[in-house]
């Protein structure tokens, strides 16, 4: 059955107290609106509809950027949940099939779960993803009748005896799309917030012959950001699990509790990662590749057998092929490293290409940026590149050729050749030791 997605996401975030729109805060390197599409992405939704409010503008960019086709409307007033899900209900008309509505501020609803709600639809109009709360507090509660859902009661709204109920609401909730358009329309306000809830259109269906039931989940999968306390703990989640998953993939990790992960790390079986390693977004790391202590890196790709690290930053668009070494104090930004290439130490590679097995001595620099404008640095294979050079970009360095230590190297140098670019050495015979007799000397006699 095709399912279309509405995540609701136009809320403030008082509580956060920040002028970025809560669901713009990140968890592991992606807003939590993103979490909440990728979820709901893993069903393959027919369309993708995003309620935004408050900070619409940077809401719609952040979904979009993920997913262009997704469509976002602006809900001005946030008069509830029911009225959001109705702002949502033009951009599905005519789609065919289930919508499932989820919340751009609770990140770990896994796509399983959504799936067993999709399944339940076979039973049921609408399906509500409920958990035992270990603290229900000021959660919607479940009003069950045997095996079927009869209604849902807002904290607020409920007696004594209905906050006693442990079991909650979620708030995700799926039905066929032109049901749950109709439903809210028909959805009031007359409670104690004054909101539309989208929890009345349960007993609506129901009012209809139509039936509700429950798929529950853990209360974890269910977990909320409201607060930078629950965004620091929902990245505390995030991380133990991503943790947890690549040890089970079969990825060594030294000191798990160290490693730090993105939402879209790939690390392959028998990769090896070393204490203190951070990875920003965009990280592929290949089998039986290492990456030694304190590194970070971020929007790269390390081929199977290459060593990154310890002490080195990879940046965007490093692209690490097979048996590459790269050793301590060593940034690399926008260049591709063919096979073997070896770069050991202190070292910037940025706007580059490095042919197979050259080597790139210590403290060489690719003088990429010239103020105003960013150039690129070619180097053949086999080239030895000699400690402390300077490769002034544009320039290119040819295959087999060599540049001599401490040269700045401004113009191309031809494949097998030797650039030399540096002051020729001048020697002074005996004048060290008489510099500083004079030195002493005058020490000795009280200057200071
Ligand atoms: C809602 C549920 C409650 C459930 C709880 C789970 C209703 C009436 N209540 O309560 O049963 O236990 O979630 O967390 O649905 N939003 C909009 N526009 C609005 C109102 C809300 O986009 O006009 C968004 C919010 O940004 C948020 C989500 O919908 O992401 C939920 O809204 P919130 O006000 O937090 O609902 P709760 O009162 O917590
Ligand atoms: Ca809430």
């Amino acid at each position: 059955m095709p399912i279309s997605l509405i995540i609701l996401a136009a809320g403030q975030g008082t509580r956060m107290n920040s002028d970025l729109p809560k669901v713009l805060h990140k968890v592991a390197g992606a807003p939590l609106l993103i979490h909440a599409m990728a979820a709901g992405a893993a069903l393959g939704p027919e369309r993708t509809v995003i309620v935004a409010g408050h900070g619409a503008e940077a809401v719609t960019k952040a979904a979009l950027d993920f997913d262009e086709t997704a469509t976002v409307v602006v809900q001005e007033e946030q008069l509830g949940t029911a009225h959001a899900v109705a702002q949502a209900a033009p951009a599905l008309s005519g789609a065919s099939g289930d919508a499932i509505v989820l919340y751009g501020d609770t990140p770990f609803i896994r796509a399983e779960t959504l799936e067993a709600m999709q399944e339940a639809r076979a039973r049921h109009a609408i399906v509500v993803l409920g958990f035992e709360a270990r603290d229900p507090g000021r959660y919607g509660r479940l009003i069950t009748e045997g095996e079927s859902l009869s209604r849902i009661v807002e904290f607020k709204d409920a007696t004594a005896e209905e906050r006693a109920i442990t079991l909650c609401n979620s708030g995700v909730i799926c039905a066929d799309a032109a049901l749950l358009a109709d439903l809210v329309s028909q959805v009031g306000n007359d409670n104690v917030s004054g909101e539309y809830y989208l929890t009345d259109i349960v007993e609506l269906a129901r009012d209809r012959g139509l039936s509700a039931g429950i798929v529950t989940c853990a209360e974890a999968e269910t977990m909320g950001v409201n607060t930078r306390a629950q965004l620091a703990e929902a990245e505390a989640t995030f991380q133990a699990r991503a943790r947890a998953t690549a040890l089970e993939d079969g990825v060594t990790l030294t000191a798990p509790d160290t490693v730090h992960f993105a939402f879209n790390t790939v690390v392959g079986r028998d990769a090896i990662i070393g204490p203190n390693v951070v990875f920003g977004p965009g990280v592929t790391i290949e089998s039986g590749a290492e990456i030694r202590a304190f590194c970070h890196l971020e929007g790269c790709h390390v081929s199977r057998g290459a060593t990154v690290g310890p002490f080195a930053r990879l940046r965007t668009g490093a692209e690490l092929a097979e048996d590459v070494h790269i050793g301590n104090f060593v940034e690399i930004k926008n260049s591709v490293l063919d096979e073997g290439v070896k770069a050991g130490h202190l070292t910037y590679l940025g706007d580059a290409h490095v042919g197979a097995h050259t080597n790139i001595g210590a403290g060489t620099i690719t003088c990429n940026y010239d103020g105003v404008f960013k150039h690129r640095t070619e180097i053949g294979r086999d080239v030895f590149i000699g400690s402390d050079t300077m490769l002034v970009a544009p320039v290119r360095v040819g295959d087999g050729a060599m540049t001599a230590s401490g040269s700045v190297v401004t113009r191309d140098v031809e494949a097998e050749a030797l650039a030399i670019g540096r002051a020729p050495q001048v020697v002074k015979y005996g004048f060290a030791k008489k510099f500083f007799d004079r030195l002493r000397e005058a020490k000795a006699k009280g200057a200071r």
